[in-house]
This record gives structure tokens, sequence and C-alpha cells, in this order.
């Protein structure tokens, strides 16, 4: 018997019996068996690492294919090396069609991040992006990136888990509709107000007209206050219509188109006042998905804010630029030089009806923050801390990103 021995472990034994010639076992014969015993303790050990190295595979492969989140993996080649049920089932795209594929062909949001962090090896977090499939299937997901590297610390690849964020959006979803529904309440008590002083006005008059119609005087003061009544409930349901109107489908666009039209409505008023107008625009800037009309009513809102805050001479800063972060998207800062918001105040300026002016319906910023809502962007208010006035910023979401084969 033989002992099979690898690195001073037994392993176990190689046992042989009597010659068949009868002739017994010589030196020789000897060396050559131990020679056959080291090679075979060599073989035996490969074979059970290969059996570890299977299962190990298997338990991974099970865990990739039972989790939730979307897991690929690129080489520092480019070469996709994974890429899991759950990342195939959210992009729509199968991964036998992408295996050992250049990086490219995953779909655009994860393909930039995933290069950018094989670029820099620096991990990119909890970054919100969207993923359309080729049947238009639509899916929010954020996504975190980390670089593995050997270790001599090269770079080896990168990896991108994505999860979906499908039901949170919905949620979020909910939760807006249910805050609308409870300013509707309030809407409602401020619309009735703001009807009823016109029409307490107006009736007065009326009342008063049969016994002083002879009257020059109160026959020219009628017509006067009734006209002037009656157009600011005009004015009013004017605006209200625009706060119910159902919006139209959003369609990619360039921002800059509605600012410099509604720039264009407000030239002569600009001029008037003094106010010089500054656009500071990245070079580079993500597109955006848009409906004109409600965006120019938007912006006439916020930029007739700044002209009324300010004093002649001031200066409207029209800021657009990338979110940063890591986050896809667009942001717009609307800066003025004028008297600020009042202390306290941020988010009341967003009810309906909240007004600091003698001649305002409080309906403007209301109105932004509704437009904004269905363009699925953020509107922000504070005071510019680095200087005097208001920074009224919109951050709108990335327009959804074309899976590769959409793309071509
Ligand atoms: N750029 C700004 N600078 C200072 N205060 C502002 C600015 N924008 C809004 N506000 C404050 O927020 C309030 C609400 O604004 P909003 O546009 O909703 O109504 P309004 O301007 O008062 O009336 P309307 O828009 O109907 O003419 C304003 O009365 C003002 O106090
Ligand atoms: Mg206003």
């Amino acid at each position: 018997a033989l002992p099979l021995v690898k690195e001073d472990q037994l392993t176990g034994f190689l046992l042989v019996g009597a010659k068949r010639s009868g002739d017994p076992y010589f030196s020789e014969d000897l060396d050559l068996l131990s020679t056959l015993a080291s090679q075979a303790a060599i073989a035996v050990t490969n074979a059970q690492l290969y059996a570890e190295v299977v299962l190990v595979n298997e338990y991974v492969e099970n865990i990739l294919k039972t989790m939730e989140s979307g897991v690929v993996a690129v080489s520092v080649e480019g070469k996709v090396t994974l890429f899991n049920s759950a990342a195939e089932r959210m992009a729509g795209l199968e991964a036998a069609s992408l295996r050992t594929g250049p990086v490219e062909r995953l779909p655009g949001a994860l393909a930039d991040l995933i290069q950018a962090t094989l670029g820099d090896g620096v991990p990119r977090l909890q970054v919100e992006r969207t993923l359309a499939s080729a049947d238009r299937r639509v899916t929010p997901v954020v996504c975190s990136t980390s670089p593995f590297s050997d270790a001599q610390g090269r770079i080896l690849g990168a990896v991108l888990v994505f999860s979906d964020l499908t039901r949170l959006k919905e949620l979020e979803d909910e939760r807006r509709r249910a805050a609308r529904l409870a300013s509707f309440q309030s809407l409602a008590s401020g619309i009735a107000h703001e009807i009823k002083n016109p029409l307490v006005a107006i009736r007065a008059f009326a009342q008063l007209l049969p016994r002083k119609f002879g009257d020059e005087d109160f026959r020219e003061n009628f017509s006067r206050v009734a006209v002037r009544e009656i157009d600011r409930i005009n004015d009013l349901v004017e605006r209200l219509r625009t706060l119910s109107t159902p919006s139209k489908p959003l369609q990619p666009l360039d921002l800059r188109g509605p600012i410099e039209e509604t720039l264009e409505l407000l030239r002569v008023r600009l001029e008037d006042r003094r106010i010089s107008v500054e656009r500071v625009y990245d070079e580079q800037l993500p597109g955006t998905l848009g409906e004109p009309s409600q965006l120019k009513q938007l912006f006439l809102n916020l930029f007739l804010n700044a002209l009324e805050a300010m004093e002649p001479g001031g200066t409207l800063t029209i800021r657009l630029k990338g979110r940063g972060n890591g986050e896809a998207g667009l942001l717009v800062e609307v800066v003025d030089t004028g008297c600020g918001i009042p202390e306290g105040l941020p988010e009341k300026v967003f009810d309906a009806f909240f007004s600091t002016k003698p001649q305002g319906t409080g309906l403007g910023l209301a109105i932004c923050r509704g437009i904004a809502d269905v363009h699925r962007a953020t509107i922000r208010v504070e005071n510019n801390p680095a200087g005097r006035g208001a920074v009224i910023s919109l951050a709108f979401p990335a327009a959804v990103e074309m899976p590769a084969e959409v793309r071509g």
C-alpha cells in the first residue's frame, strides 16, 4: 500500500497486489509506484476541487437566478459576462443575446453607468434611471455600480445591481393624488371667497338700480364697478381653467424653446422695467419630456413673479444644467434680484390664493406646481443663498432612454 499525500495530508491509498509474474517488488518498481502515487494524489485533489467549484458556481447561479434585483457584470475588456434573470425581466432582453457581447448592447441607461465605473474605478450609488423595453414598457429603476479587482488592485471588471422602482413610484403618485385631493378643499373655499366678493359688490349696485336709475353718476359708477368686478371673476375663471386642463401627452423637447417663447412674450415689459435677462446654459443638456404650452404657462408665471419682485434695473437669470450627483435629468433655476420670498413662507407660496400682492390671485405658483407634477418634476423655492432675491428650481427627470435594439 502506498499513501496518497497532498501537502502533508493523507488523501488516500494506492493498493497493489502481488505481481502476476510472481516476482518480488524491486526498488525501481517502488520508485515508479511512488511517482504514480504522487500524481494520483494531485489528480484526486483536483477532482475534489473541481466538484467544489461546480457546487459553488451552482450556488451562486441559484442566488443570482432567484434575486429580485438585476445583476449585470462586465469585464474590463467591455464584454458582458453576467446578466441574471431579474435583469432580463426588467430590461426585456435575453441574457443569451448579450452574454460575451459588447457592453454597448446593454440598455443605454445601464451601459453608461457601468462604463463610467469601468473607466474610473469609482462606484456609482443609487442612481435613478428609466428602462424602456422593445415593447415600450417603461420601468423606473435605481442602480448602483462597483468595480472589482484582483489582489494587485488591477480592475478586472464592474458589476451593476439594479432594482425595480415601479411600486415605489406608484406609491409616490398615490401620495401626490392624496395631496391634490386635500388641496382641493382649500381651493374650493378660496374660489368661493374670490367670487363672492365681486358678486356682493355687483348685487349691491343692482339693488339700488331701480331707485337711482336717473342718477347719471350712479349709472357711470355702476357700469365701471360691474365691469371691473366681472373682469375679476372672468380672470379667475380663466386661470382656474389652466389648473384643470387635462394634460396633453408629453413629447421630447428642448426646454430652451418654451423659455425663449415666454421671454419673447414678456420682452416689452422686461425692457420697460430695464430688467436684463441672463442665460446660463450648460453646453451638454439632457433631453426632457414636456408639453410646450403648459411649460410656457409655467415659465410665464415664474418670470412674472420675478418681474414683480424686482426694482427696475434688476437681473433675471435662467440656468439650465444637468442634475449632477450621477442623476440623469435636467435642472432649471430661475433666479431674480428682487425682494426674496418672505421669511418662513417657502411652502405656503404654493397654496392656491396665497398672495402677498394687492392685485395677486395667488394662483401663479399653484398652477406651476400642478404643471410640474404632470411632468414628474419637483419644484422648490428658496432665497438666493449667494445674494438677494429668490431662486425657483425645477428638477425634471431624464427623458426615457431607448434600449440598444430600438436605438439601432
Ligand atoms: N420671485 C419671487 N420673489 C419674491 N416673492 C415671490 C416670488 N415668487 C413668488 N413669491 C411670493 O409667493 C406668493 C405667491 O405667488 P403666486 O405667483 O402664486 O401668486 P401671486 O404672484 O401673488 O399672484 P398671481 O400670480 O396670481 O398674480 C407671492 O405673492 C409672493 O409673496
Ligand atoms: Mg404670480
